[in-house]
């Protein structure tokens, strides 16, 4: 595989392994590939856990919408997302990165103690899947989803999670706007992901990889 691997800085292009990329600033940008190493990708970095089609459709999912989506991480199982581009709208739907784990170093001792405690909702998909998930684990690890979690919350946990959610949005974004054929591989336990809303032709079409690096969920 011997696409050209975008320098996540924007700086340069470089002939260094995207593999290097990722684990250096979580995710790395592969332009002109196609489906089938999109897969090779993958499972390089370990098992595919689950796929899913990113378009539009009539439905009430936010993933299938139109909206913009604010930043998260997706399952804890995933280790990695990738992302395949199959179309890309003419307005919006632009990829939007920041290192989450960057922002919780710049944060108290004291704030970072309370996010360990915190405990956010997590979608059911896996077997023996929790109902919530520690938004940082024993591994230092980043779970961050930002639904539900108003009913189960003490108000300063909120606060501390309204901080946390402030730096996310002040924090160095990279903002990627994925044509067909480019693929994008983030470090899910580190950085959270949002998009713009999707506006122009809406026909776009990513095909998303779920990566459990130990092979399992
Ligand atoms: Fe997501």
């Amino acid at each position: 595989m011997t696409k050209q691997v975008i320098e996540p800085s924007g700086s340069s292009s470089q002939a260094i392994g995207w593999d290097d990329m990722l684990r250096e600033k979580g995710y790395v940008l592969i332009e002109g590939s196609n489906p089938e190493e999109a897969v090779k990708y993958a499972k390089q970095l370990g098992k595919i856990i689950w796929t899913t089609d990113v378009q539009i459709r009539k439905s009430k999912g936010m993933l299938t919408s139109t909206r913009g989506l604010e930043f998260h991480t997706d399952h804890h199982h995933a280790d990695y997302i990738l992302w395949f581009c199959h179309q890309q709208t003419t307005l919006g739907g632009e990829s939007v990165l920041v290192d989450a784990k960057e922002v919780i170093s710049h944060m108290s001792d004291l704030d970072r103690e309370v996010l360990r405690s915190i405990n956010l909702f997590e979608h059911k998909i896996f077997d023996h899947d929790p109902e919530y998930y520690p938004l940082i684990d024993a591994s230092g690890d980043v779970y961050y989803s930002f639904w539900e979690y108003d009913e189960v919350l003490s108000a300063n946990d909120r606060a501390v999670l309204d901080r946390f959610s402030k730096l996310l949005h002040t924090h160095n974004h990279v903002n990627i706007t994925l044509q067909p054929n480019d693929i994008l591989i983030i470090n899910n336990r580190r950085l959270c992901h949002g998009r713009t809303e999707i506006r122009g032709t809406q026909n776009r079409h990513l095909k998303r990889y779920w990566i459990n690096k130990l092979g399992g969920a």
